[in-house]
């Protein structure tokens, strides 16, 4: 083999005559990056296979609506001659709700025929049919129906509604075709059953997502005064916990229910899957005097 110069090697004219001679010099540096790109990717193995989890199906059984935020209070009572004798205030009140609350199933003109209800079955009820009603066409049938909805049918309960509120969709739901007329002996049993008179006492309400994160926030910053706590500082579990801990409040919201308490329960937990439970996946390599120093550190904050 003939030995070369270096200068030989970068003689410029002699590259521009030849240039597919760079490539001898680029190519370990091209290998180098290779290399490089390679280790990093294997070192982030978990968190890209952690990111790419595709969605296979959309889970249709958690399309929800949460409840609404509301204030509690006395829900007014109900005038009772509205029951017999609406005024056209109250029906056209009554229109406004029911379009709200009824129309996608039970259509625009109360013929069962929304389209929220088309894949119901039984169908929504046509409030122009006199025959085939599960709970009946009077008043008090139809308030009951409100009360407590037909559950089993598709018919949702709608005893959030102000009850002087459900009479007034009652009374424009009737408006659709001829109802039995309410009697005075029936408005006097409603009452006694209902106690429209009285008027009804309903507690404060938020949705259950704000209450969820309310007190997970409450939980999590009783966790991180804990944590602030300066007896810890020295101690081994503590040193242990900063170092493989990813997620402080996952980790200690996953500890903190009392079946978690024993030491064993805690390894078994930890080792079907640190990573989702708020660790490095490293913390398994810990030997069974740090796991136990790690658990009763958490066993401390958390309980
Ligand atoms: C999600 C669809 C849906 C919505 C929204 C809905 N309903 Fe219904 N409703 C039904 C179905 C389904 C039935 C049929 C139940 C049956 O046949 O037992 C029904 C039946 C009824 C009946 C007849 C009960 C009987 O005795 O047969 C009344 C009255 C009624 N709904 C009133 C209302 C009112 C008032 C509203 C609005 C506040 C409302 N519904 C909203 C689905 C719905």
């Amino acid at each position: 083999m003939i030995k070369r110069k270096l200068e030989d090697e970068i003689n410029f004219k002699d590259l521009i005559k030849n240039p597919l001679r760079l490539f001898g010099w680029i190519y370990p540096l091209f290998f180098l990056l290779l290399i490089v790109l390679g280790v990093m990717y294997v070192k982030n193995l978990r968190q890209i296979s952690y990111n790419q989890q595709p969605v296979l199906l959309q889970d249709s059984i958690r399309v929800w609506q949460d409840i609404e935020e509301k204030k509690g209070g006395i829900l007014p009572a109900v005038d009772l001659t509205t029951l017999s004798n609406p005024s056209q205030d109250l029906i056209a009140a009554g229109k406004e709700l029911y379009d709200a609350n009824c129309q996608s199933c039970h259509g625009a003109d109360g013929k069962g025929d929304g389209a929220a209800g088309v894949a119901l079955n039984p169908k929504p009820r046509n409030f122009h049919e006199t025959e085939g009603w599960t709970n009946g066409r009077t008043f008090t049938d139809l308030y009951k129906t409100l009360q407590v909805g037909i559950i089993q049918n598709g018919m949702a309960a709608y005893e959030y509604i102000a009850p002087q509120n459900r009479v007034a969709i009652i009374q424009y739901v009737r408006t659709f075709a001829d109802y039995p007329a309410v009697t005075e002996e029936e408005i006097a049993q409603l009452d006694a059953e209902y106690k429209l008179s009285e008027g009804t006492e309903t507690p404060n309400q938020i949705p259950v997502m704000k209450a969820i994160s309310l007190i997970s926030s409450e939980t999590n910053q009783q966790i991180i005064n804990d944590l602030n706590v300066i007896n810890y500082i020295d101690e081994s579990g503590y040193k242990l916990f900063r170092e493989y801990a990813v997620d402080k409040i996952k980790i200690a919201n996953a500890f903190k229910f009392d079946e978690v308490n024993s030491f064993d329960n805690f390894v078994k937990i930890l080792q079907s899957d640190p990573v989702t439970l708020g660790f490095k996946a490293e913390v398994l390599t810990l030997n069974n005097g740090q796991m136990k120093e790690l658990f009763d550190f958490i066993y401390k904050i958390t309980s």
